[in-house]
């Protein structure tokens, strides 16, 4: 689909992405670099950064992949640093990288937890830790005015509660209030806004195919009146939206870009017989008003 944005609306940016190779990581960096910035992509396979930035390239983009693991604060600190040496800037840096599987609370074992918490929580913390001294205002870079601005790949788990998903929805919850407390912080001081991205289930990408395999999403479909698949350039549109000009004004918040899936809840009574329903006891309770025995009064 065509982006209802501007080609220049991210011209001379540069963007440092985690988990930028594949997924809607991938789309984000392709939409950004469509969109006049630079890319960098941060991942820990060798195979799938160098197949991303050919990709990239072949669109004229400017891209370079920097192998590294979010879990270890010296390849964050290196990648971050590899970004400012290659391009001379930083101006956004998005939080893609993340970690998931399927298992039940009792199956799960503390390291099982840890290990989705280091990547999702403490990943994207130490990632902002390295990158502020590049995103404040007046950083290597920058003028004095304009600080740069973050973006933190969420999701909806933890609004309210997910089946097989304690570790994912502990760790989004924590992402979360990531996002608000440097929104509060680092936007105050240094003019960085932060913000995040909450996608429901996205077609064709590493996570859907975990988390929700072809049998499991055709009975979803069944019960879950508002399900569908969006694509994964819809949460690339928002990712333009918050991380552009678009979104100067817009600091501290998650958006769910979700199709309102997460509010869904199934349909207890049918529509048409709510409107009997509710009519028949309007008109009894207008009938016989009830009448309240004389000595209560
Ligand atoms: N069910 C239950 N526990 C699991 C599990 C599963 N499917 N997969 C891993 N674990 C547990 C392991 O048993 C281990 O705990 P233990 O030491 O108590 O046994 C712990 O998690 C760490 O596993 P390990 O395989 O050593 O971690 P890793 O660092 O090699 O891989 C993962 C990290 C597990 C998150 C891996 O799935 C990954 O790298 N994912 C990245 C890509 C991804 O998930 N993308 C989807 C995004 S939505």
């Amino acid at each position: 689909m065509e982006s209802p944005f501007n080609a220049d609306l991210l011209k001379g940016k540069v963007a440092l992405l985690t988990g930028g190779g594949s997924g809607i990581g991938f789309e984000i960096s392709t939409q950004f670099g469509k969109h006049g910035a630079s890319i960098a992509i941060m991942g820990r396979r060798k195979q799938v950064l160098d197949t991303a930035v050919s990709a990239l390239h072949s669109l004229g983009i400017p891209a370079v992949g920097f192998e590294g693991d979010v879990r270890k604060q010296e390849d964050a600190k290196r990648v971050v640093d590899s970004t400012f040496k290659h391009f001379g800037r930083l101006d956004i840096l998005v939080n893609a990288a993340a970690g998931n599987f399927l298992v039940s609370a009792e199956d799960l074992s503390p390291n099982g937890f840890r290990t989705v918490m280091d990547i999702d929580s403490v990943g994207t913390f130490t990632m902002c830790h390295e990158a502020l001294k590049y995103l404040k205002k007046g950083g290597p870079g920058r003028s004095s005015s304009g600080g740069g601005t973050i973006l933190n790949i969420s999701a909806t788990l933890h609004y309210t509660a997910s089946w097989y998903q304690i570790h994912v929805s502990a760790a989004k919850a924590a992402v979360d209030a990531t996002t608000r407390n440097l929104a509060l912080e680092w936007g105050t001081d240094y003019d960085i806004r932060v913000n995040g991205i909450a996608p429901g289930p996205i077609g064709d990408t590493p996570g859907m195919s975990k988390l929700a395999p072809e049998e499991i999403n055709s009975k979803a479909r069944d019960y879950m009146p508002l399900y569908k698949l969006g694509e994964k350039w819809d949460i690339a549109m928002a990712a333009l939206y918050l991380a552009s000009d678009a979104g100067k004004y817009v600091n501290g918040t998650t958006i769910p870009v979700d199709g309102g899936l997460w509010l869904t809840k199934p349909r207890h009574l049918p529509k048409e017989a709510v409107r009997q329903l509710s009519r028949a006891v309007e008109s009894r309770s207008r009938e016989k008003p009830v009448a309240l025995p004389t000595s209560k009064l």
